[in-house]
């Protein structure tokens, strides 16, 4: 009882204390209408802002839709016109917001997904003016936008007595990586189409632009595939899941998971599309050839033993893995990423190529046999059957190429040789991206620990929910630097060099993470963090003008209801 009452009175708190923060941020912009304001701590910072004398009133003012617009940006500006009116009122107002389509925005490099990105906002008394080439730039002017509004343009209502002035300014901005992703682990524990999109639209709001969705592992096989419909319905079920960490536990909670936990391919298309909706690029990922136990389970033929498999509850690495030397795999892996690229527009397919025993394939007389066949050797640097894994990677990714698609795949492609014209995704260390830089690939830096997200948010590690491991505060995050390698003698990158590392991934791996609210937890703020790491030049980071962005955007985040962790602000 007492313990309730407790929590009460602090729950009550917490949440006056959120209303006088929100009706501070509301009342700020209609103090100071003919004098210079200061720019608002926009998040991820702009590349230049300038800020001029004056305020324009959004309320009532009108949309003006101009320049001919794709119909996606259309689409994109038309919400935002009725949002605007829905929650600053569409009465009386004399100014107007014009959203113009100009192609001389368009970038003289438009980057690695072919996005128009570049947009300018113009702030005068009278009127708002975005120019943008395409619908990116709209998305990114509109959050830049929203950002100088009170924080109740985050609501889906009017509030009375809020002053809808936002300072006169003038913002060229574009990103300093083309490439901005977040994944999301789907396999370990599922999240639903309303969840998955939950988490696109906080990738909108924080100017990303690539959904890495890990689909598949060795806890659940989570995608539709027509032509192995069983895949699904064994492949995404385990007979129980590990209670506590895997390093110390071997104790289960006795509970089937996964019935049902899988997307048709009727939902993949309609996320794909609602995330295109707002210029972000879903990148799937199958995960081959380890971490493939969904599948073992449900077709063992495709191991080296024969099995049986089981699909796993335990978290970790699985010695079972496809086998590389049977005609069976490649046919089924090639019909798996043919479903695929049906489902997925993206240039970029991720077949994964991370953390893949070789004990089987040592055993295995087909794995053996292949190894014999194509003429692989152990050499200084690589046994064999790290060749081997070269040969699937290839294999997969000439498959794909003949669709026009690119492979992205786990920095362990690197042991062996990389597929031509194979994307890197580092994620054990910089220098492994900064090696594939080298060799003339591109490379995407999702580098542990600052960018793994499952990382523990406190030192008290008691005082928090259970997590993989480490500590990773949202400033460590801010401080990840792509061009610095862990080696203390690494030659420094060439900017030949530098231009391959074509963007930063963070990711959110599920294992210890079964609940949206929890997911929250562990996403903001630190993706805060990691969307000025993708967005701004080091030029334009400031730790103090960052960390006085949180403030606002701890307000839009009680605003929208997401949970967050607030160890930042010493709760
Ligand atoms: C990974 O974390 N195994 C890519
Ligand atoms: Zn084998």
């Amino acid at each position: 009882m007492g313990v309730q009452c407790g929590l009460c009175v602090q729950y009550f708190m917490m949440k006056t204390l959120r209303l006088i923060l929100i009706t501070l941020f509301a009342a700020v912009a209609c103090s100071n209408d003919a004098e210079i304001m200061p720019c608002p701590e926009i998040i991820p910072y702009p590349a230049d802002v300038e800020m001029n004398a004056g305020t324009f009133d959004v309320a009532g003012a009108k949309v003006v839709l101009s320049g001919g617009l794709d119909s996606l940006s259309k689409a994109y500006l038309t919400l935002f016109a009725d949002h605007i009116s829905a929650v600053a009122g569409s009465e009386g107002g004399r100014g107007r917001i014009i959203f113009r389509q100009d192609a001389s925005m368009s970038s003289a490099c438009p980057g690695p997904l072919g996005k128009e990105e570049n947009y300018s906002i113009e702030i005068t008394p009278r009127k708002i003016t975005v120019r943008a080439a395409g619908l990116n730039g709209f998305v990114y002017a509109v959050q830049t936008l929203k950002q100088l509004m009170p924080s109740q343009v985050y609501g889906t209502e009017q509030v009375s007595g809020v002053c809808w002035e936002v300072p006169c300014c003038t913002i060229e901005d574009s990103p300093r990586f083309g490439y901005r992703g977040m994944l999301l682990d789907v396999a370990r524990y599922f999240y639903n189409v309303e969840e998955v999109k939950k988490f696109i639209d906080m990738m909108e709001i924080h100017k990303m632009n690539v959904f890495h969705w890990h689909l598949t592992d060795d806890q659940g096989w989570r995608v539709e595939i027509k032509k192995y419909p069983e895949l699904t319905e064994v492949g995404s079920r385990r007979r129980h899941t590990l209670v506590g960490h895997h390093h110390t536990s071997n104790e289960y909670d006795g509970k089937p998971y996964g019935e049902g936990m899988w997307y048709s391919q009727e939902q993949i298309r309609d996320v794909v599309a609602y995330a295109a909706s707002k210029g972000i690029t879903v990148i799937p990922e199958i995960d081959l050839p380890g971490h493939m136990m969904g599948a073992l389970a449900t077709y063992p033929e495709l191991g080296c033993t024969g099995g049986p498999y089981e699909v796993m509850g335990k978290w970790g690495i699985s010695d079972d893995v496809l086998c590389a030397g049977k005609d069976v795999v490649y046919t089924f892996l090639e019909d798996v990423l043919a479903e695929i690229c049906d489902m997925f527009p993206s240039q970029y397919i991720h077949i994964g190529g991370d953390e893949c025993p070789k004990v089987r394939w040592e055993a295995c007389p087909d794995c053996q046999k292949k190894i014999k066949e194509l003429g692989l050797a152990d050499d200084e640097k690589h046994a064999a059957e790290h060749y081997l894994q070269s040969h699937v990677m290839r294999h997969m990714s000439d498959f794909l190429a003949q669709r026009g698609r690119k492979i992205i795949g786990w920095d362990e492609m690197l042991q062996g040789e990389l597929a031509p014209g194979a994307t890197v995704m580092a994620w054990r260390k910089t220098e492994n991206g900064h090696k594939a830089a080298r060799l003339g690939h591109d490379v995407i830096m999702a580098t542990r620990p600052y960018l793994y997200l499952d990382r523990y948010q406190s030192e008290d590690k008691a005082a928090e929910p259970l997590a993989i491991t480490g500590y990773l505060p949202v400033d460590m995050v801010w401080s990840f630097d792509p061009y610095k390698s862990e080696k203390e003698d690494a030659e420094l990158l060439t900017d030949e060099q530098k231009s391959h590392v074509i963007g930063i991934q963070a990711s959110l791996w599920t294992e210890y993470i079964s609940t949206y609210d929890h997911l929250e937890y562990m996403l903001y703020p630190r993706m805060d963090a990691v969307s000025e790491v993708q967005w701004c030049c080091p030029e334009n980071k400031d730790w103090d003008r960052f960390r006085k962005g949180l403030d606002r955007m701890r307000v839009v985040y009680d605003i929208m209801g997401y949970n967050y962790a607030t160890h930042i602000w010493g709760e």
